[in-house]
């Protein structure tokens, strides 16, 4: 059984899938990889370190040819699926919704596995893309917006005066917001965070972060875990606790996400003019149209002296750490799907891992 990869678009995508350590695990399993050269350059991994663990280095069209599963970040680009190898299984993160028309294209020949369709259940969590990226998307959304501010973080007493520590507000409290509360905690900040889903409050509490309950509001949390859209009533209630919150907040993480549609609206243009001027707010929902008015992906405008960064590609900027966490996601899921015991694949639709991640 052969394992295949080959180079992401490194303009856009600077994950990959495979590392060196997670292939020596393949190999060790029996399978065979092979990979396209060069694919881990920019990250400072040689072709020869993945030699050293047995791996293959071979041209991308007989990557695609030979590959019994090709293992990728992001959907490959049409021209690698003409001589594909006929049911070979794909595994990837492909934003299924927005690629509808190449996946249709492809799916008769290929089993498609897209990892951010995965359930998240007790059993998927070694598995779950969507946690292992956005956990680091959190943390590294607080390291960069705490380096656009212009004060320190954390309190400090001194002979020359006392610096008060700066407040900061996480908006949506999934696993970014989590993270963020954690890492802004640990640099000394005071974190409030607000989330439509109760469970949250317990979570935000536990890492040591104030929760900001919206008054007499439902519970919005469907029975997969995520968050429903919010009511007129809700909008408005969570509107009025977060105008007068934010104009003593330094800086606004925001992370709140529907899936399958927009990113809300939080916080509007007049909650952002009341803020002080050198405040920063830090979007990780630009790419779903942001959290904030004014928001634009992949900029950073100024309104009123309040930094506003659209980032839509956070991970980018640790790809090492988000692709060690993210081949091993990978290697995870490939394991459930193969059956050790007669050497093959086994695309079993009874579980569910299988059947909900399966384009079809
Ligand atoms: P997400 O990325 O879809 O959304 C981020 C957060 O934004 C969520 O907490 C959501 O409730 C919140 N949000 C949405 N609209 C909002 C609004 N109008 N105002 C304030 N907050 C708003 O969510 P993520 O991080 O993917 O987590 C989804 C759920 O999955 C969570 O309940 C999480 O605890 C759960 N989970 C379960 C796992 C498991 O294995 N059991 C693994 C990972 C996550």
């Amino acid at each position: 059984m052969i394992i295949g990869s080959i180079s992401e678009n490194k303009d856009k995508e600077k994950r990959i899938s495979i590392t060196p350590e997670i292939s020596k695990k393949y190999i060790a399993s029996g399978f065979e990889v092979i990979i396209e050269n060069n694919i881990g350059d920019h990250l400072g991994i040689d072709d020869s370190d993945f030699i050293k663990e047995g791996c293959k280095i071979e041209k991308k069209e007989d990557i695609t040819k030979k590959s019994d599963i090709l293992l990728q970040v992001s959907l490959p680009s049409k021209d690698n699926f003409k001589n594909f190898k006929e049911k070979n299984i794909l595994i990837g993160n492909f934003d299924v919704n927005n690629n509808k028309e190449i996946i249709d294209s492809i799916k008769m020949k290929s089993s498609i596995f897209s990892l951010e369709l995965l359930p998240r259940i007790t059993r998927a969590q070694s598995m779950d893309i969507l946690s292992s990226q956005a956990n680091l998307a959190g943390y590294k959304a607080v390291i960069d917006s705490f380096a656009l501010f212009k004060k320190a973080i954390p309190m400090m007493m001194t002979a020359a005066g006392t610096v008060p520590a700066s407040k900061v507000l996480v908006v949506g409290a999934g696993v970014a917001g989590l993270q963020a509360i954690a890492t802004a905690k640990r640099m000394g900040a005071i974190v409030f965070a607000t989330d439509v889903r109760l469970a949250s409050k317990e979570q935000v509490e536990s890492l040591g972060g104030k929760f900001l309950s919206v008054e007499g509001s439902e519970n919005l949390e469907t029975e997969g875990g995520y968050a429903k859209e919010a009511s007129e009533d809700f909008k408005k209630k969570q509107e009025e606790l977060l105008a007068e919150t934010l104009k003593k907040i330094d800086i606004v993480i925001c992370t709140a996400l529907i899936p399958g549609k927009k990113a809300p609206k939080i916080l509007n243009e007049s909650m952002i003019n009341n803020m002080q001027p050198g405040s920063v707010i830090f979007d990780l929902a630009a790419s779903q149209g942001g959290n904030a008015a004014f928001t634009k992906a992949d900029e950073i405008v100024e309104n009123n002296g309040v930094i506003i960064v659209g980032e839509s590609t956070i991970l980018n900027k640790l790809p090492v750490s988000a692709s060690n966490l993210y081949a091993k996601n990978l290697y995870n899921f490939v394991l459930n799907l193969y059956d050790n015991k007669n050497k093959k694949i086994n695309i079993n639709m009874e579980d569910e891992i299988i059947s909900k991640t399966l384009v079809k």
